[in-house]
């Protein structure tokens, strides 16, 4: 393939992991950033429409991660998705979340304008990420600060995803040579509480136990931790729904699509305390 593949969110999650997939594989990618450095980095912001022409300039293939901690999205997405397809723009990736249907606020709003506004369609709805135990994430900084997991779920179940079955996912839409034009739930191996979740950590050497709040605690943990009141408020109610079994489910899409089985958390999680990332990641 002689365009570039136009990978938004390049040096986070999911995208980072992508690059590194589609570079491994001999495909030309532009990795979208704020802070561009490498050669094949382009300076993309968000809010800075600006940036967009340049970041979609012979562009057939886009993977699309919404702007973060922004609660309504559709304007800015709309208008950068308008430049994209006058600039050529075919195919594109959207990284939603299986927690949001189509049509739902913010990335389900997304969702529908991708569905349909572009003639070549993928929406990933994964479950919540392994990683997010690790670095950055409130949840992570809540278990090496004080050896707790919070949430407001209870006893609920999630199919956590690893990034790099996300990412497997992803590099297998953007490539296959007939578009999937469909949305896709992606869940890892097993459903899990955070209560499991903090047994494996302890059962690796890293004494955690889950800490359960209310969804208003919650979003003033959030808050307290820099999100924007609205997006706190969004997120911390996700953990209601959980609460209520609404991600206690696991599919086979990371297996039916990729031929990979997608990890398990103890071993990502074996991974990261080894300092190392998983085989498959
Ligand atoms: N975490 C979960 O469990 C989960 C589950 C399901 C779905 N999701 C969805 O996954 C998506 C990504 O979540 P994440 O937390 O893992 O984030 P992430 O992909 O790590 O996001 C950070 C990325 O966004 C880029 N970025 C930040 N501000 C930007 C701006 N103004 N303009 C352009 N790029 C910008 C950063 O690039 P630079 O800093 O290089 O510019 C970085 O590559 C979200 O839409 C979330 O809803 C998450």
């Amino acid at each position: 393939m002689a365009e570039p593949i136009l990978v938004t969110g390049a040096t986070g999650t999911t995208g980072g992991r992508l690059v590194r997939r589609l570079l491994a594989a001999g495909h030309e990618v532009r990795a979208a950033s704020r802070n561009p450095g490498a050669a094949n980095q382009v300076r993309f912001d968000w809010a800075d429409p600006g940036t967009h022409a340049a970041a979609v300039a012979g562009v057939r293939r886009m993977y699309l991660v919404a702007p973060p901690g922004v609660a309504d999205p559709l304007p800015l997405v709309a208008e950068f998705l308008r430049t994209a397809l006058a600039a050529g723009l075919a195919r594109v990736v959207l990284l939603s979340s299986s927690a949001v249907p189509e049509g739902a606020p913010a990335l389900g709003e997304l969702h529908a304008l991708v569905r349909l506004q572009c003639p070549e369609w993928t929406v990933l709805r994964p479950s919540w990420f392994m990683q997010n135990f690790l670095g950055d994430h409130p949840l992570a900084v809540g278990l090496r600060e004080r050896g707790e997991l919070v949430s407001a779920t209870g006893t609920g179940r999630i199919g956590f995803i690893d990034a790099g079955d996300i990412a497997a996912v992803a590099g297998h839409a953007l490539l296959a040579e007939t578009p999937l034009n469909t949305e896709l739930v992606l869940t890892g191996p097993e459903a899990l509480s955070y209560a499991d979740a903090a047994a494996i950590w302890t059962e690796l050497g890293v004494p955690a136990r889950h800490h359960a709040v209310s969804v208003t605690e919650l979003t003033q943990r959030h808050i307290a931790a820099g999100y924007p009141p609205d997006f706190a408020a969004l997120l911390a109610g996700l953990d209601e729904d959980i609460r209520q079994g609404a991600e206690d489910r696991v599919t086979d899409t990371v297996r039916r699509l990729t031929g990979r089985e997608p990890c398990a958390l103890r071993t990502v999680l074996l991974g990261a305390t080894a300092g190392q990332v998983p085989a498959n990641g």
